[in-house]
């Protein structure tokens, strides 16, 4: 393949504004000069990262460089190897998006994206590659660690504050992978069987708040199939939804190497193949257009977007050429001490307290149910503090691992790591012992894992508290491949064991990408504390949390189950001979395990703080139309008042969640449509507001195909996760006309429901013209069937005027 430079003439040589200096790319002009080759050359990548140029004399089209994202830039920084991920450009690593999302925090994942643009433009990148926010649908997916959520609700508000920091530095975003990409196995081929119902309340849904909220300059479209069509290929999705239904104004672009035919593809809505084909796709292109079956006309829409992005992205690339040239830039024209900062906020608001009790002073290694119940009378482990005697085992305490595989590899400007982090910010000589490697390494002659385990053992003993370090290594998750189980590793459980037979105070610190089983091992720590994988400052980040610096205020974006069985994807997961079935339908992550009332180890939303929270005087209003001009799409509105009722200053993260009892088709018992994490002072209390609208109470009408309300009473309930929800409201709207055409094979029981003409079914049926023992089982019976057994006054011909006068 081709990886020539792009040709760099300042674009405002050839374009009519040539003179002004807002240097303005007129993307009509410019497209109107262009040959069909040119145009169908910007459908596809000049190399692995930039868009195709065209230069000649009169035209001159720049190439832009997109690349990845999603949590930090990857620009490789000589030879554009896709695989290659060593020699990338340092960038700041920002915690990956399990621990983003742990955060709950719109505003600070903002803050982050502003960072990221900083860094894109400062880099000459014109489009940052994420996020990502696909629906973490089991835990097993390899890429989890590059998800929010598995809710769309959070991975929808987040992404969006992603997409609008980027974006306010005049750089683009593309928000991925669309669609229906849940896991690594088979993705390049697999067919996502998924009902429309199922993909439009839980896999679309979090694309269309990003779209509608943030209009993301581009889209990447995912490698897989949804129900047997590509992604790359699929009209409905990239034109009649994305575009026509949610209005997206930006371009599509393919994953790398996701466009099996690029004409049918162009048809679809795919403006930009990536990366290049060598000019075999462009040539495809001209083809169709030449024997007629491809319509000119939307290689130009094509093509128009293209240019769109180029004019969209160099103003900002302009400037911030021009400010590296200039004599106050500094050498990365970011600050990236001031980005390592953000980068270790982020990662302590990530991070969530799973479990935090005490242990009786004196207590013993006690690995009984009984003793959980002293512990938690005893004062809880966290934050430690001064005197507490901490020591540290576990290798990810040294050796940290603070990202995924894959695509998303940063080279990190800075490297924190836990244990360093500790010494400095408690001024002590932490004892430490590594207690297993990560990944086979190299124990050198003379000792083994358990030689590791007894070292770590004696540190314990003669500890206060020990520090346990815990995580899946670099091997068992990634891009490409899914994880097989949920387990540590078993070293790390056997170091576990040997350390809490010496000593009972123990926390264990975790590091992985995406839910692992806790059941087999937690009731030997106390304390629990997810760090995910936090990014460069991942290791500052927990020690802030574990020293109480910060106040933990992180919560569970995805539910940790007790066992992957319990999975909701479980059976249908990775799938079969090319096919993935979807069969657990709208019931994902909570939803699922709310419906079976099943036991999970740690819910959704869940998290603990070092002080506590109280909610009262939960309400919840139904508002007529336009009675509020300020929130004129508002149905319902919830209030709540919270209270800190602890001793420290912290954070909670209210969360709402609106079930709705009864309805024609099967709805979650609850399910998240709004929260707000506010922070309050001991003692201080905040009433919050929550307007929901017509569309948060709604469910996709899978026949009707629309959006429908239906009407009575919706249960609206407000907590700290969906399993501690404190207080709750009933609250009745005025719904949708959700009734079906009646038709032949209409049931009696649907006839007789029916406004018009039910009246006339019912005494027909009741009037003796169906025996009393035909009474149960007529119900269920087709019109057209009761018709055809010639039951009394009732053919054919009186079928066809019932139906006339129904769908009148
Ligand atoms: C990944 C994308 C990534 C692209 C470019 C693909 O394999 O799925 O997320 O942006 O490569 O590296």
């Amino acid at each position: 393949m081709s990886i020539e430079k792009p040709i760099e003439k300042p674009i405002d040589e050839l374009t009519p504004d040539a003179a002004t200096p807002s240097r303005v790319f007129d993307v009509e002009h410019v497209l109107a000069g262009l040959t069909l080759e040119e145009k169908a050359s910007l459908l596809s990548g000049l190399d692995f990262w930039t868009t195709q140029p065209v230069g000649r004399e009169g035209v001159t089209v720049p190439g832009v460089m997109v690349t990845d994202g999603p949590h930090g830039l990857r620009k490789q920084a000589d030879s554009p190897d896709h695989l290659g991920l060593g020699n990338s450009v340092p960038a700041t690593c920002f915690p990956t998006a399990a621990t983003l999302g742990s955060t709950w925090d719109p505003a600070l994942l903002r803050r982050v994206g502003e960072a990221l643009g900083r860094e894109t433009r400062a880099n000459d990148v014109a489009v940052l590659l994420g996020p990502g926010i696909n629906i973490k649908r089991s835990p097993l997916n390899g890429r989890n660690f590059e998800y929010l959520s598995e809710d769309p609700v959070i991975a929808g508000e987040l992404g969006a504050a992603l997409v609008a920091g980027v974006q306010s530095q005049g750089v683009g975003t593309s928000l991925k992978h669309f669609a229906a990409n849940n896991q690594e196995a088979d993705r390049m081929r697999v067919s996502a069987d998924v009902d429309e119902r199922t993909l439009r309340e839980i896999y679309l849904a979090g694309f269309e708040r990003v779209v509608k909220q943030a209009q993301p300059w581009t889209v990447m479209c995912s490698y897989n199939k949804i129900n047997d069509v590509y992604a790359s290929q699929n009209h409905w999705l990239l034109t009649e939804v994305l575009r026509d239904e949610w209005g997206f104004e930006g371009l599509v672009m393919s994953d790398w190497g996701a466009v099996r035919d690029r004409v049918a593809a162009v048809a679809a809505g795919l403006d930009l193949e990536m990366p290049a084909s060598g000019g075999r796709t462009d040539a495809e292109v001209v083809a169709a257009v030449r024997d007629g079956s491809l319509d000119e006309a939307v290689v130009d829409v094509a093509a128009r977007r293209v240019l769109h992005l180029v004019a969209r992205a160099l103003p900002a690339l302009d400037s911030a050429r021009a400010a590296a040239a200039g004599p106050a830039a500094g050498p990365a024209g970011y600050d990236a001490d001031a980005h390592h900062a953000l980068a270790r906020e982020a990662a302590a608001a990530g991070t969530v307290l799973l479990k935090n009790d005490g242990v009786p002073v004196g207590g013993a290694a006690d690995s009984s149910a009984d003793g959980a119940a002293d512990r938690e009378a005893a004062a809880p482990l966290l934050p430690l503090a001064s005197g507490d005697g901490v020591a540290v085992v576990g290798e990810l305490a040294r050796t940290p691992r603070y990202q995924g595989a894959g695509s998303s590899q940063v080279n990190p400007t800075r490297l924190d790591d836990a244990l360093t982090a500790l010494r400095a910010a408690t001024g002590a000589d932490v004892p430490f012992a590594a207690g297993y490697t990560v990944d086979g390494a190299d124990l050198g002659s003379g000792t083994d894992e358990a030689a590791l385990r007894a070292q770590a053992v004696e540190v314990a003993r003669a500890a206060g508290t020990v520090l346990v370090f815990l995580g899946l290594p670099a091997s068992y998750e990634s891009e490409g491949f899914d994880r097989e189980h949920m387990d540590l590793p078993a070293e790390q459980v056997a170091l576990l064991e040997a350390v809490a037979a010496v000593n009972p105070r123990i926390v264990v610190v975790l590091a992985n990408g995406s839910a692992v089983s806790v059941a087999a091992w937690q009731h030997l720590a106390p304390a629990v504390v997810e760090g995910w994988l936090g990014g460069q400052a991942g290791g500052s980040g927990v020690v802030d949390v574990l020293l109480g610096a910060v106040n933990p205020a992180g919560r569970l974006a995805e539910t940790l189950p007790l066992r992957l069985v319990d999975n909701p994807s479980y059976g249908n997961f990775p799938g079969e001979l090319g096919h993935v079935r979807y069969g657990e339908g709208v019931l994902v992550g909570y939803r699922w395990y709310d419906a079976r009332q099943a036991d999970v180890a740690y819910p959704f939303g869940h998290g603990l703080s070092y002080t506590t929270f109280a909610y009262d005087g939960v309400a919840a209003e139904a508002l007529a139309p336009g009675s509020d001009p300020a929130a004129d799409d508002a149905a319902v509105r919830v209030r709540v008042t919270v209270t800190n009722t602890g001793e420290l200053p912290g954070a909670e993260v209210v969360q709402v969640y609106v079930g709705d009892p009864v309805a024609q088709v099967l709805r979650p018992e609850r399910e998240l449509k709004a929260f707000a994490k506010v922070d309050l002072a001991p003692g201080e209390s905040r009433e919050l507001t929550f307007d929901l609208t017509a569309r948060d109470l709604s469910y996709w009408h899978p026949v009707l195909r629309r959006w429908v309300v239906e009407g009575g009473e919706f249960v609206v309930s407000v907590g700290a996760s969906s399993r501690d929800l404190r207080g709750s409201a009933t609250v009745v709207v005025d719904g949708d006309d959700v009734r079906l055409p009646l038709a032949e094979l209409s049931t009696v029981a649907e006839a007789i429901d029916h406004p018009v003409v039910g009246p006339q079914v019912d005494a027909l049926v009741h009037g003796g013209a169906v025996a009393d023992d035909m009474l149960g089982m007529i119900g269920d019976m087709p019109l057209a069937v009761v018709a055809d057994f010639g039951m009394a006054g009732f053919d054919r011909a009186r079928l066809a005027t019932l139906l006339a006068e129904a769908n009148a």
